[in-house]
């Protein structure tokens, strides 16, 4: 008998959908894949994101934030001990839209990445479509990239290029960046797990 390769464990942060974290545990789900998906947590109870979590047999958990009231530090606390509990190694941020404190940048420094939907460093920040559509910009994108204490300004792992078309809305562009965040995220997540595995 051999023995299968030591995979990652990775923990994901979500708030919302959760496609991309769905994109990152169904890649995970291949034998050949370098890191297991061991939790997936929203601070949001209403998550679209935790039922798919489960439906696909990874463990999720609520960690809502309002129950910490102005004391975010308090908040990442529970999930970083939540995350060690875990057996963590690697954090993806999916969606996850608090403002981090240096309590878990810091800790979790050079071990947690996040996917951005632009082509950064262009339009970190929020409404990253609109603000490319009204540049005239002739491309959108995505980026995965390091987490710092700066907003979405760690090193870029990588990044998938998306045309603007002429007749194109916020919600199309939108659409069609994330189907790509679906293919780069994955993809990053793995080599990044093989560079810190080697
Ligand atoms: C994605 O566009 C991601 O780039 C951004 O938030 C969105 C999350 O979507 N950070 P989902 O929850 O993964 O579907």
């Amino acid at each position: 008998m051999t023995d299968s390769p030591a995979r990652l464990r990775v923990g994901i942060l979500i708030s919302g959908q959760g496609s991309n974290m769905e994109a990152l545990v169904r890649r995970s789900l291949e034998p050949d894949c370098p890191y297991d998906v061991a939790l997936v947590i929203s601070n949001r109870p209403k998550a679209a994101g935790l039922a798919a979590a489960e439906a696909l047999g990874v463990a999720a958990r609520i960690i809502d934030h309002s129950d910490f009231g102005q004391d975010r530090e308090g908040h990442e606390r529970t999930i970083d001990a939540a995350l060690r509990a875990a057996g963590c190694q690697v954090i993806a941020l999916a969606g996850y839209m608090r403002i981090l404190t240096p309590f878990l940048v810091e800790g979790w420094s050079g071990r947690m990445i996040n996917i951005h939907p632009s082509l950064l460093p262009n339009y970190p920040g929020l409404d990253t479509h609109r603000r490319a559509m009204e540049a005239g910009d002739a491309e959108a994108g995505c980026s995965v990239h390091l987490v710092t204490t700066g907003l979405d300004a760690g090193t870029v792992l990588g990044q998938a290029r998306v045309a603007i078309l002429p007749d194109d809305t916020v919600a199309s562009l939108a659409g069609r960046v994330l189907a790509a965040e679906h293919q780069l995220y994955p993809q990053c997540l793995a080599d990044f797990v093989r560079t810190a595995l080697t």
